[in-house]
């Protein structure tokens, strides 16, 4: 069983950057939440951050394409942060895995800038979280452990 965690540009800031909007927590905080909370119900979380396009492309890609099947992830938990708002390249990328995706946001984007409000992943995803801060992404590794897995939360 795995799952990917994909964290988009600046999201490495994460503690520094504007705390009043995205919280505290740093994304190695929030990631070894995550993969603890997953690993105690037998669930592998890959975990991936990129301030480069280029390289998530690739990542999701690599994941979840891997010529052996058993080897590729099972579904993905997604905050392109701002690619969000001009990434087609993701989207297809996304498309091109076959895999179920859940897109989240620390922050309530629909609250904030109109430029924020699109998002070239919405239309595409299983599900969409934002304004929840980092709870949203344990929230969607939830979603994917009893959807996914079957597993009693
Ligand atoms: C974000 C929202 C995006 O609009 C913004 O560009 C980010 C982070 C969020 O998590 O709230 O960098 O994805």
């Amino acid at each position: 069983h795995k799952l990917l965690l994909v964290n988009g540009v600046n999201l490495n800031l994460l503690g520094k950057r504007e705390p009043d909007i995205y919280g505290h927590m740093t994304l190695a905080d929030i990631e070894q939440h995550l993969i603890d909370r997953a690993a105690n119900y037998g669930v592998k979380l890959i975990c991936i951050q990129s301030n480069h396009e280029g390289k998530l492309v690739d990542d999701i890609q690599h994941y979840g394409l891997l010529a052996d099947r058993a080897a590729q992830v099972d579904a993905i938990i997604i905050n392109p942060a701002a690619f969000t708002h001009t990434s087609v390249a993701l989207r297809d990328a996304l498309l091109a895995t076959q895999k179920p995706f859940i897109e989240v946001h620390l922050s309530n984007v629909h609250a904030r800038e109109a430029f924020r409000q699109h998002s070239y992943l919405s239309d595409i995803a299983t599900g969409v979280i934002c304004g929840l801060g980092h709870r949203g992404y344990q929230m969607a590794l939830d979603y994917w452990l009893t959807n996914m897995y079957a597993i009693n939360l």
